[in-house]
């Protein structure tokens, strides 16, 4: 039987196995690029949409277990790469490859204690990440990572043009309004200058190559967030909120503002959607009511990515700059599962985007 095995053979095999995020097949997605016999050993080379941290495990696997059935005795070596991205209509970061912005309806909700925790969560798994903090009047995302009072980088290039690094903590990059402006300062800055510290932000940082940079973007809908959302080429946004009806008709203006300005919305993360007590495991404390993300996300037809308990290690660690995602208990599992469910939409998103691109070109 082995004898008989060529590459047309192992492709056709090999090509029926699916990408599960995706539910194509490898044949349907074009990612079987190459697939080479060498005496006892069979080479298959894929190419993936991104990001692909998170799924070649799993194709892997899928693809180990075919050659094992149709080629045993053969030794198989599989190898990943990504699918380029085509990002040449961006004026700006045309290094990283999935921007996203963290939003809010309202302050307080725990968006930068999400953004921190999914970027924990992206970088365990591989990824290149960024954190953007723009949140000028409450900057917190140095305090969460333990960055505070850190100047930031800068250094001015011989045509006069300044460049500035962002900081870095846990293998994620990190660059906030706190890092330039005081709170004090802050505070008198006003809508033009604004605009102004944000530009210096977006062409100015020297990210380097990046899979991710999450935006933590300030809270509500209003100019600066309009603005912000115009200016910066997003991959999409998230939207994170409390279960509570008040904090819903903020999400409810938040999706609004995203549609017009033809955003993607990845999906509703609920945070604070209980409490349980460490010594009472069974049972569950709904706080601020229950079940409102995922009847907003239902009734929007957006995903629901999930639900962040209350927890008081979340809070500690985000206060003492170690994100909980990095420890290893149920509340880090609940963002890693979370991540893996918005890695999901990016890839549909990412594949939606290549299609469109293939039929701009055949036209
Ligand atoms: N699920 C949670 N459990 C415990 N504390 C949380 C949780 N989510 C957020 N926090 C804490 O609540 C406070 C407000 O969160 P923050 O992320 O700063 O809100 P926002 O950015 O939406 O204004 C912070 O001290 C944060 O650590
Ligand atoms: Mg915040």
């Amino acid at each position: 039987m082995s004898d008989l095995i060529t590459e047309d053979i192992l492709k056709q095999e090999l090509g029926g196995i699916s990408d599960p995020d995706l539910g194509l097949t490898l044949y349907d997605l074009d990612a079987i690029k190459k697939i080479k016999i060498d005496n006892n050993l069979i080479e298959v080379f894929l190419e993936l949409i991104q990001p692909i941290q998170w799924s070649v495990q799993k194709i892997n696997d899928a693809c180990v277990n075919v050659l094992g059935s149709i080629a045993p005795g053969y030794e198989s070596e599989i190898s990943f790469s990504e699918k380029p991205v085509n990002n040449s209509d961006r004026q700006i970061l045309k290094n990283v490859k999935n921007i996203i912005a963290v939003a809010s309806g309202k302050g307080g909700v725990g968006k930068s204690a999400v953004t921190s925790n999914l970027a924990g969560a992206l970088s365990l798994m591989g990824a290149k990440v960024g954190v953007l903090d723009g949140d000028v009047y409450g900057p917190s995302q140095p305090t969460m990572f333990g960055l505070e009072k850190q100047p930031i980088n800068a250094v001015e290039s011989p045509d006069g043009k300044i460049i500035a690094y962002p900081n870095e903590k846990y293998d994620i990059k990190v660059a906030s309004m706190g890092f330039i402006l005081d709170r004090d300062e802050a505070a008198i800055v006003r809508g033009p200058m604004l605009a102004g510290y944000f530009s210096m932000l977006f062409e100015q940082i020297e990210w380097g190559p990046l899979d991710f940079l999450l935006f933590d973007l300030p809270p509500g809908t209003g100019d600066i967030q309009l603005t912000l959302t115009q200016k910066i080429p997003l991959t999409g946004a998230v939207i994170v909120t409390t279960p509570q009806e008040i904090s819903l008709a903020d999400v409810r203006r938040s999706i609004a503002m995203f549609r017009r300005v033809n955003v993607d919305i990845l999906g509703i993360i609920e945070n604070m959607s209980y409490f349980t007590p460490p010594d009472m495991p069974d049972k569950k404390y709904h706080i601020f009511g229950q079940g409102g993300g995922k009847t907003v996300a239902k009734e929007n037809e957006i995903n629901f990515l999930g639900e962040v308990p209350l927890d008081i290690r979340m809070r500690e660690g985000n206060d003492s700059g170690k994100p909980i995602v990095f420890e290893n208990n149920a509340q880090a599992g609940v963002f890693k599962n979370i991540t893996s469910q918005l890695v999901t939409e990016v890839r549909r998103l990412n594949y939606s985007k290549l299609e469109l691109v293939e039929t701009q070109i055949s036209i």
